[in-house]
């Protein structure tokens, strides 16, 4: 008999939006008139913009023509993406080199893998409520984590607790699930923290795209000292609508070295190549294609366009929280309202609430975490007459 690993045991039985999903099912199932709204996993709704179409294409194309066929390609990314992440980089203000930036299939699984690259006995500082991916991959791999509390006393940012030492920290920012956004200082102390403890911090800005605040940084390697002591994952699920398409990259810094236990200078970038040549086959050229559309001046303005239409949902869902009086975080510089729920309820029970009173569904911040029991998420990335119609029925609710 295998010996499974039963750290999978220490799980919750299914990941937060298969739950979900789940119960939306059942409720639909019993309710077969009744038209549901979806406004919970942050998944886009608009088409994919013309130009990266066009060049997803003439992906497809080339692989029809013995000259312009293309097999196992770098399982990095071809240099054709990695100039363009390069230079979408160095448009706002942060210089990278095309060895550092590793194009993957998003930002879930490199989040995930990165994970691979660690001993057991690191302390893991993780906020409370986060993205649910980085908690379970390190219960999976059976080590302990330290949570930060992220709370309205706070504004969700955490702040470095300078009596605490830290092997590893999760930051995501702007956040998700709260939509809260650090800024530079910020993001400093967190810099000058991880330096200190000779720590690293893993970066997730999934959602920089969504920063309208010019004041913000879009990259923790706006941060002066931060190639020493930090990996950014990104992704173009949001920013280019790639949610079923599928394409991300991973930014690691050749200068991000530790020492080995024997005192050797191992550096993670290497570390990272060694185990996506093992693992992984890269993404194929044809998504390829497409995405390095989406750094072109064409394909950001088709992206830019797209967001722009999310950014009014959320100020829509903002504006009906006004109205009813609730708290509510994000919604700026994010495609997520954070709020509290109305009414005295738990996040799981107002989600019942929602979908039995008005057919919307969102999602429950419990599944965030503990700090995220009072609290629900709603996203803006659905279709403008489902936002609209949600808010209508949300006014009605209570
Ligand atoms: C979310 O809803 O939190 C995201 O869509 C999940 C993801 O990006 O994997």
């Amino acid at each position: 008999m295998p010996k499974l690993n039963e750290n999978y045991l220490n799980l919750k039985e299914s990941y937060l939006f298969s739950e979900i999903a789940h119960r939306v099912a059942a409720y639909t199932a019993a309710n077969p008139d009744k038209k549901v709204i979806r406004l919970g996993i942050g998944d886009v709704t608009l088409p994919i913009g013309n130009s990266i179409i066009k060049a997803l294409h003439e992906g497809v194309d080339a692989q029809a023509s013995a000259d312009t066929f293309k097999g196992y390609g770098p399982e990095q990314g071809y240099d054709f993406i990695r100039d363009a992440i390069v230079a979408y980089y160095e448009k706002n203000g942060v210089t990278i080199s095309p060895k550092e930036v590793f194009v993957s299939d998003g930002a879930k699984s490199d989040t995930g893998n990165i994970t691979d690259l660690f001993a057991q006995d690191n302390v893991i500082l993780i906020p409370d409520p986060v993205y649910p991916v980085y908690v379970d991959t390190n219960i999976m791999n059976g080590r302990n984590i330290t949570y930060m509390n992220a709370t309205a006393e706070n504004n969700f940012l955490p702040m470095p607790d300078k009596n605490l030492h830290a092997d590893i920290i999760y930051l995501c920012s702007p956040n998700n699930p709260t939509g809260a956004a650090y800024n530079y200082e910020q993001l400093k102390e967190w810099v000058d923290y991880a330096l200190e403890n000779d720590a690293i911090l893993l970066y997730d800005s999934a959602y920089e795209c969504f920063i309208t605040d010019e004041t913000l940084p879009r990259s923790i390697f706006a941060i002066e000292g931060a190639k020493k002591c930090a990996v950014e994952f990104c992704s173009l699920s949001k920013t280019a609508g790639f949610t079923g398409t599928r394409c991300g990259y991973t930014i690691v810094p050749e200068a991000l070295q530790f020492t080995s236990s024997d005192g050797r200078e191992m550096s993670v970038n290497a570390m990272w190549n060694r185990r996506q040549t093992t693992k992984f086959n890269g993404v194929s050229y044809i998504i390829q294609k497409g995405a390095a559309q989406v750094f072109s001046e064409e394909g950001m303005a088709e992206c830019r366009a797209n967001i722009q239409y999310y950014q009014e949902n959320a100020r829509i869902i903002a504006e009906c929280m006004d109205k009813k009086g609730i708290r509510y975080f994000g919604g700026i510089n994010s495609p997520y309202i954070w709020f509290e729920c109305p009414m005295g309820m738990e996040s799981w029970e107002f989600f019942d609430y929602m979908l039995n009173q008005i057919q919307v569904v969102g999602t429950p911040g419990a599944g965030f975490g503990s700090n995220g029991k009072n609290f629900f998420r709603l996203t803006a990335f659905g279709s403008r007459e489902n936002t609209v119609e949600a808010m209508k029925r949300f006014e009605t609710l209570f």
